[in-house]
């Protein structure tokens, strides 16, 4: 899907950051990604009192994706392009966990928009462990 509108996807990924909930860190991310069924869904983070529950901004763009706007008739929802943003609106780069989350939502080719360009998800959690290791290794 090479017409990937990135600055939409960005400008949704900083409306979403300004949605955070964050008392704790002071620290605002939002997220935004296409979707294979056309939808574009967005997330920001929201903390918690006990610190290590907090969700990031990629967690909520994961849960949008089987929200109620969502058809789940047929094949799964995928993740196509996504932008994750600071508080600047600067491209941030998803935490080891997120990008776990990320993995098993898209597809290695998948697109994310990086501190160093666009990449593929197979180039940002290399060698990844996913559902296919459940089956193969059993
Ligand atoms: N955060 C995200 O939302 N996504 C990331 O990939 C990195 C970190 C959030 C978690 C926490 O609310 C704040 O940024 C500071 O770590």
């Amino acid at each position: 899907m090479s017409e990937i509108d990135w600055d939409v996807l960005r400008g949704a990924a900083r409306d979403a950051m300004k949605r955070a909930y964050i008392p704790y860190s002071k620290f605002p991310v939002g997220a935004a990604a296409l979707v294979s069924d056309g939808r574009v869904v967005t997330g920001c983070n929201v903390e918690n009192a006990s610190y290590g529950l907090g969700l990031c901004a990629e967690c909520s763009v994961v849960s949008a994706l089987y929200g109620p706007d969502a058809d789940l008739s047929g094949d799964r929802p995928r993740l196509i392009a996504i932008s994750v943003v600071d508080r600047h609106g600067e491209p941030l780069m998803p935490c080891g966990r997120c990008r776990q989350l990320l993995w098993e939502h898209g597809t290695p080719d998948t697109l994310l928009e990086s501190v160093s360009g666009i990449r593929p998800l197979s180039a940002i959690l290399p060698d990844a462990f996913g559902p296919d290791d459940l089956i193969t290794r059993s």
